[in-house]
């Protein structure tokens, strides 16, 4: 499908095929989301297919203000928290469904949560507000693989699965939001990202819980079921914390690069933790076009912004099922 610039009309375009339940790929501030009408039984179950995505994992409902994403599910006062501190922006918080909930039972994946989520990017709560419902988006990749930080990477993994596409130039962020589950009035980490546990304590006093079962063996559904072991998978085998280049491989840099290696890539020359990580899926699919065996990560610190990053590249680095992408 064509990449279309946004212009007013581009969005009404877009909303006008979502209601008649297209798939739309369009910007926010982390990735860019292959998106549906949540409410739209069909159109979720196309998202799915499009992406070949696990019928267990479900989908985030993105809305254009919070009172209506809290509504969504059973609101707990943690819930009421984290969203008066971080909506609009790239956070998704995981609530109870309740049974007026307007999000597709497919979305769910037959579990009794909902993940929801504001976007701070402008475009994405335009496009939301013109159809008048929420907008359910997964990453615009095909399952498994790397998300996608500008409107080419989706058209490369996605193009013919989607009606539109509306090219919003790169994100911001380039890692897909914080997800925390908020039911029972608790505040777990399902997935790191781009809002730090140590911007939540800071903010607003809450120190988030990590599930006990995170990071499992890749078939079994996780607390989160999208954390499968094996994910954001380029082509090229991954090779992570190294300090040394070698033959017929790709090597991407963080900040000073190792005395007699020279790097292809660098995730941030200055060491900017938050550069790297908005530059991070973009290297991923450049350097998996010239990897002819595999991608060499310099060391990315442990903290902050870094641990989301490392989790993302532990898991391109995992084993893959027989060479299979997951
Ligand atoms: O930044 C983002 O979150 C992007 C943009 C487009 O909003 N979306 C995104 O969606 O990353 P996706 O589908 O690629 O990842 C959603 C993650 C998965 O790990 C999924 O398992 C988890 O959220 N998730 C969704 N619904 C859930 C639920 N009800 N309970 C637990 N985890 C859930
Ligand atoms: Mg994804």
């Amino acid at each position: 499908m064509p990449i279309i610039p946004i212009s007013d009309q581009a969005l009404q375009d877009a909303a006008t095929c979502l209601q008649q339940g297209g798939l739309v790929a369009f910007p926010t501030e982390t990735v860019y989301g292959l998106g549906a009408i949540a409410r739209d039984d069909k159109a979720v179950a196309s998202i799915f297919a499009a992406k070949n995505r696990p019928q267990f994992n479900p989908l985030i409902s993105h809305f254009a203000d919070a009172d209506n994403a809290l509504a969504a599910g059973r609101k707990t006062d943690i819930a009421s928290l984290l969203a008066s501190h971080f909506w609009p922006g790239p956070l998704t918080l995981i609530l109870e469904r309740h049974k007026d909930s307007p999000i597709s039972l497919l979305a769910s994946a037959g579990s009794d949560s909902v993940a929801v989520r504001v976007p701070y990017h402008e475009i994405a709560r335009r496009l939301i507000a013109l159809t008048g419902w929420p907008i359910v988006a997964p990453s615009a990749n095909p399952s498994g693989r790397i998300s996608p930080s500008n409107a080419a990477h989706v058209e490369e993994g996605l193009g013919s699965a989607c009606d539109m596409i509306l090219d919003g130039g790169p994100c911001r962020s380039g890692l897909e939001s914080t997800v925390i589950d908020c039911r029972n009035n608790k505040a777990i980490l399902l997935r790191p990202g781009p809002i730090t546990a140590e911007q939540i304590k800071e903010q607003t006093g809450l120190i988030l819980a990590t599930p006990e079962n995170k990071g499992g063996d890749g078939t079994a559904p996780l607390a989160s079921p999208g954390q499968l072991a094996s994910h954001y998978a380029p082509l090229a085998r991954v090779r992570l914390n190294a300090t040394t280049k070698q033959q017929d491989e790709v090597f991407i840099g963080f900040g000073t690069v190792p005395d007699g290696v020279t790097a292809d890539f660098n995730l941030s020359e200055s060491g900017d933790i938050q550069e790297a990580a908005a530059h991070l899926f973009a290297l991923l699919h450049e350097a998996d076009k010239r990897a002819l065996n595999s991608i060499a990560f310099a060391p990315i610190p442990m903290s902050g912004l870094g641990l989301a990053i490392n989790d993302r590249l532990s898991r391109a680095a995992a084993p893959r099922d027989s060479g299979k992408v997951l």
